[in-house]
Parts: C-alpha cells; structure tokens; sequence
C-alpha cells in the first residue's frame, strides 16, 4: 500500500531505526526493492530522480510502482528526489507520488525557505509529503553536483524547520554522492547537534560508499530516520551484469541479463534494510 514520509518516518525516528529510500528507474529495480523489502517486512521508500523520470516517464514510473505497491501489505512511499524543477514536482504530486523532495540546497538561505515552504503548502494540500534540504552535499549523481561540501549549520535547520513546516529534512554531515575515491568521514557529531536542535527526522544522502556500518548506526540514533541509497544499488546491477556476461557469452536472452541485475540488487537491499533497523518493522 501506498504511504508517505509523515506516515512512516516520525515513528523510525522515535524508535531509533531509519527506513531505506532506494532510487530505481525501471520495472527491475522496483522489483528488487520491494521484493527485499516484502522478505524483510520493512517499509520502504521507492524513490526516483528527474533524470530517472527522463529516461522511463512520469506517468510510467507512477504506474508501475502504484501497481506493485498495491499488491504488498507493507507500506510503500514514492518519492520525488533531489527535485529542482518546480513545474515538475507539482505534476509529479498530481500523478500520484506520495512524497516530494525540494533540493533548494544551492539557494540563499531566504529564497531556499520561501520555494520549500511555498512547496510544503502545496504537497500537503494534496496529502504529499515532503523532504526540504539545507546545506549542500559534495559529489555527483543524475545531474546534481557539487565540488565541496557545506555542512548544515544546526541553529539554520531548526530556522528551516521551523519556517517551511517539512515532514523531513536532508543534512549535509560529511558524506558524498556517487562513487567516492577517498573514504568519507560523517559527522556523527554534527548529525548529534542538529538532531538536538530539530525534532524533525533527518534525512542522510549519499551513504552507499566508505562509511562503515557502526558510524550509520550511530547516525541513526542521533536522529537519521531516511537513508537513501543509489550507487550501492547502480555497482550491485552492474557488476551482476558483467559477470552474467562474461559467464554466458552466448546468451542473448535479455531476461537472463536483467534477472542476475535484479537478483543482486534485491540481495543490497535486503542488507541495508536490516543495517538499518527497518527490517520487520511494518
Ligand atoms: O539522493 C540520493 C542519495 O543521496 C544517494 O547517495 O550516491 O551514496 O547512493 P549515494
Ligand atoms: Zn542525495
């Protein structure tokens, strides 16, 4: 069944867990999500970038996730990410997304307050959740990019929070989008102080690569309660597939190839949905 931030994330962050947000663009990588996440009983976040929603469709990606969420029993978010374009986060809630995430990170605090609150108003009138973002997260994916990071100042989030009246809040805390060369240090003590300074859950990017399992779960419980996940998942799919290749070079049965890319990514999921905590919580 279909739900959204606010059904799914106050009651992660109270519990001390954090529900996995997993960016997928086609039918298999909607399926090895919720197949994972049904396995686990973990609710779920399903979500897509606007360079997702280029390659497979608006209105195809609401059709097919509407339709596999309406045969589970846990509950299933589809989520907007990282979303720029004003015009298209609104028909996107139109469509039929449960869930919107305004990235106003590269604005002035003022102008990134007024588009998130003006957004806010307009999701919840809809009953659409939605994420705002404060500070700017390093590195690169589906067209979001940036060389350094800005680390989310806490005295800000609570201001924000405060301001545009978000379900949940993103935090630049050390971390990096993409496939990183260097290992990344997150700030749990930064996630400490803005968890103390918002009650709001928090929302961590860029967690795939380098960051060891102990330091995510001290960042949970200092008040991350969404986790997203892209690259993990993008590696998982693509190593399968060279392997698949290599091993069956004959192959030419395209289900072959995409069912070892499902596969792999379904096993990824499944392990950070028990990383996180979410696993049998629905
Ligand atoms: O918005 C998506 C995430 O922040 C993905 O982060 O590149 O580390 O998987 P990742
Ligand atoms: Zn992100």
């Amino acid at each position: 069944m279909l739900a959204t931030l606010h059904d799914l994330l106050p009651r992660a962050r109270k519990n001390g867990y954090a529900v996995g947000a997993f960016n997928i663009s086609n039918l298999e990588s909607a399926q090895a999500v919720l197949d994972a996440a049904v396995e686990l009983r973990a609710p779920v976040i399903l979500q897509t970038s606007q360079q997702a929603i280029a390659y497979a469709g608006l209105f195809e990606l609401v059709a097919l996730v509407t339709s596999l969420a309406s045969r589970v029993r846990i509950p299933v978010v589809l989520h907007f990410d990282h979303g720029r374009d004003i015009s298209l986060l609104r028909a996107a809630a139109k469509a039929g997304y449960t869930s919107l995430m305004f990235d106003g990170s590269r604005l002035p605090f003022r102008e990134n307050v007024q588009k998130t609150r003006m957004l806010a108003k307009f999701a919840h009138g809809l009953g659409v959740s939605i994420e705002g973002e404060l500070g700017v997260i390093a590195g690169q994916e589906d067209g979001i990019r940036a060389r350094e990071h800005l680390l989310t100042d806490p005295d800000e989030a609570q201001r924000f929070a405060e301001l545009t009246r978000v379900d949940a809040l993103a935090i630049s805390v050390g971390l990096a989008h993409g496939r990183q060369v260097l290992r990344e240090h997150l700030n749990v003590a930064r996630v400490r102080d803005i968890g103390r300074a918002v009650s709001l859950p928090l929302v961590l990017h860029g967690a795939s690569e380098g960051v060891a399992d102990a330091v995510l779960k001290k960042s949970i419980a200092a008040g991350i309660a969404k986790i997203n996940i892209d690259t993990s998942l993008r590696i998982s799919c693509n190593t399968a597939a060279r392997r698949f290749l290599k091993k069956h070079p004959k192959s030419y049965n395209p289900r072959e190839l995409f069912g070892a890319c499902r596969d792999a990514m379904r096993i990824t999921t499944g392990r950070y949905l028990r990383l996180f905590g979410s696993a049998y919580q629905a």
